[in-house]
């Protein structure tokens, strides 16, 4: 079973997250995909393989009154996973960068690029890929 899990805002990250999600059945895996506010840490941490998106807030930050809690909780449980990062942005798009250097940090290994969409994704090629990609590590 793989997760993905993320925050969203209005809906983008959230969006990309239901192509990921679409990409990893496509691969013939199991995929479980929720919100943060769906599933508590320790069922994200169950995974052994996850994606984990949120938006690009605050000043190229992690969404921090949800999601950053969340995420500083479950990087203490990382070490092994193997994880793949994507979001939403609007006019920046550098805080996957930073987040991926948390995540290494952590022990896990990101296993494709980062997946930054500015606004809406119009394309699900490149989520789906990702989930394909994440699904066959
Ligand atoms: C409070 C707030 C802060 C934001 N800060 C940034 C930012 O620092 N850099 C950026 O590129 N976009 C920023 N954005 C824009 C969002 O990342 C963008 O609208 C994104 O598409 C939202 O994704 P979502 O629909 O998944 O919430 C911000 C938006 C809000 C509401």
């Amino acid at each position: 079973m793989i997760g993905v899990v993320y925050w969203s805002g209005t809906g983008n990250t959230a969006a990309m997250a239901e192509a990921i999600g679409k990409g990893i059945a496509e691969a013939g895996q199991e995929v479980v995909v929720k919100s943060v506010s769906e599933i508590s840490v320790d069922e994200a941490a169950a995974f052994d393989k996850i994606a984990l998106g949120c938006a690009d807030m605050g000043a190229e930050q992690l969404e921090e009154m949800e999601f950053e809690p969340f995420y500083t909780e479950l990087e203490g449980k990382l070490s092994g996973k193997k994880v793949v990062l994507f979001g939403s942005y609007g006019w920046g798009g550098t805080w996957l960068d930073d987040w991926a250097e948390r995540v290494k940090g952590a022990g896990a290994t990101i296993v494709a690029d980062n997946l930054a969409v500015l606004g809406a994704p119009e394309d699900e090629a490149d989520c789906v890929a990702l989930g394909k990609a994440l699904a066959e590590a």
